[in-house]
């Protein structure tokens, strides 16, 4: 029978948006103007935009068309009763609270729950959950398995908990975890997914602590496809029964819907906990609006429905995680030094194997994000010393845990041919690694500072 080995994209082209293609000249004024922070760029002087997966999916027809069906009406709306009856039969919770976006899910979750003297349990926090977390007074602690600490190791399921280190936790803390969660797939630690024996272990654990389980589930359907794909014994199902049981072994879930479901904007909290549903939804009326909306509107309902579907289907999940891994293999030939094994929604560069020359405090990872956007006008995030680290008193930088740079790939937006060429702006940045020196910062706001700071290159041109 014919196996093609090429991937082919899963759909064809029927609305076309052009894409910027800017001279270098006109990219280092840009890059001059936004005091070298990428996220301070006009998204129309970007050629490939890989800063995010998030928000940033093209929609399908079936989604489109559905649009057209939202019922904006304040209370009750139909569209909020097919979008509750999808997640409900998605994750099996009673309790469904639509939401903007993942972190609102978060701020409902955590002011119920957190406070000072609790303590959050996770493989990863993700940034914006650590922060509401932490908002609250409470502590939030990641519990990864030692691997996925390590950017070379191999291990299938890197985003896994460690089941020993929480039980010790979870003694240690008895009365004061309100809670345990699972990134899944784990964002901060690389996109690498967590197996469902050690969503199983972890559910195992909790209960026996009394302790409810929570998924934070932005992509649970790229993390369902590598349980297929990687887990003994699963081969045979589908994405969407893993997905099932995911959901069921915890208590609950909240979702970033801009990922895995297709939307540019949604998102939701699921609950069985009675109690705790009237806590959320009070919260909800407070700051996000009526729960049957929970700030959005019922055609973004109507889109996340529709894509809560498609994100399960087998050959867009096939060519998802496969056309990740095209670009990270690719990258790994040309011997450019990377987060391994390939994630599920995006690259990761290692910086400080990337330019050895550029110590963590001279920011290796913001060095080869601005590089990438000026040499080719491909823009992406550091993920490291810029984020995670801090300005010490004598004014050099704390590095932070790891250097990386984030290549996320946007859901059926690009091609592979667009794919190809950011594959050739790493490999002429990668060649020429020598020239680009450190960068400084020259300022920096209170929190957060990865996303307004501003830079300087130390030693080299931009313009040159
Ligand atoms: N949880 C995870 C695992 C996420 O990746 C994100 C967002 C959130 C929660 C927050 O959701 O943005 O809808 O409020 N991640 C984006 C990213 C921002 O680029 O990875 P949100």
């Amino acid at each position: 029978m014919f196996q093609a080995q090429t991937i082919i994209e899963p759909f064809k082209v029927k609305v076309v948006e052009p894409l910027p293609q800017l001279t270098r000249e006109e990219r280092a004024a840009h890059l001059i103007a936004a005091k070298f922070n990428v996220f301070s760029v006009p998204a129309e002087t970007v050629t490939i935009d890989l800063m995010t997966d998030s928000g940033t999916s093209a929609m399908s027809q079936d989604q489109w068309a559905a649009i057209m069906r939202g019922d904006e009406s304040y209370a009750g709306a139909r569209s909020f009763y097919r979008f509750r009856d999808k997640v409900r039969e998605l994750t099996g919770m009673r309790h469904i609270i639509p939401t903007h976006q993942g972190r609102a899910a978060e701020k409902i979750l955590f002011s119920s729950l957190g406070g000072k003297g609790k303590y959050i349990a996770a493989n990863t926090h993700f940034d914006t959950t650590r922060a509401n977390v932490e908002y609250t007074g409470a502590v939030a602690v990641d519990l990864v398995i030692e691997e996925g600490l390590r950017p070379e190791s191999e291990h299938p399921f890197k985003g896994n908990i460690d089941i020993a280190k929480l039980d010790q936790f979870l003694s240690q803390h008895e009365g004061d975890v309100p809670m345990v969660l699972l990134t899944v797939t784990n964002n901060s630690g690389g996109g690498q997914p967590v197996s469902l024996a050690n969503i199983k272990q972890t559910a195992d654990v909790c209960h026996r602590h009394q302790i409810p389980l929570l998924l934070d589930c932005a992509r649970f359907a790229e993390n369902a496809w590598f349980i297929k794909l990687r887990e003994e014994g699963q081969q045979d199902r589908t994405p969407k029964e893993i997905a099932h049981e995911m959901f069921r072994l915890t208590d609950g879930a909240w979702m970033s819907a801009k990922k895995d479901g297709f939307g540019n904007i949604g998102g939701f909290l699921a609950l069985n906990n009675d109690d705790l549903a009237v806590q959320c939804r009070n919260l909800l009326i407070l700051t996000e609006g009526f729960p049957t909306y929970g700030g959005l509107a019922g055609r973004d309902l109507e889109a996340l429905t529709v894509g809560l579907d498609e994100v399960l289907e087998e050959d867009y999940l096939n060519y998802r995680i496969r056309s990740t891994r095209y670009v990270w293999k690719a990258l790994d030939k040309l011997g450019v030094p990377l987060l391994r094994p390939a994630g599920g929604h995006a690259v990761y560069l290692e910086a400080r194997g990337f330019l050895p020359h550029v110590p963590p405090s001279e920011l290796p990872g913001q060095t080869i994000s601005t590089a990438l956007f000026l040499e080719g006008g491909v823009r992406c995030c550091e993920i490291g010393t810029v984020m995670f680290g801090h300005t010490k008193a004598d004014g050099t930088q704390q590095p932070g845990p790891m250097d990386l740079v984030r290549l996320a790939i946007p859901r059926r937006v690009y091609t592979q041919s667009h794919m190809d060429y950011v594959i050739e702006v790493v490999k002429y940045v990668y060649d020429r690694r020598e020239n680009y020196h450190g960068m400084k910062i020259v300022d920096e706001p209170v929190a957060l500072r990865h996303f307004t700071c501003g830079f300087e290159p130390l030693g080299w041109d931009p313009t040159g």
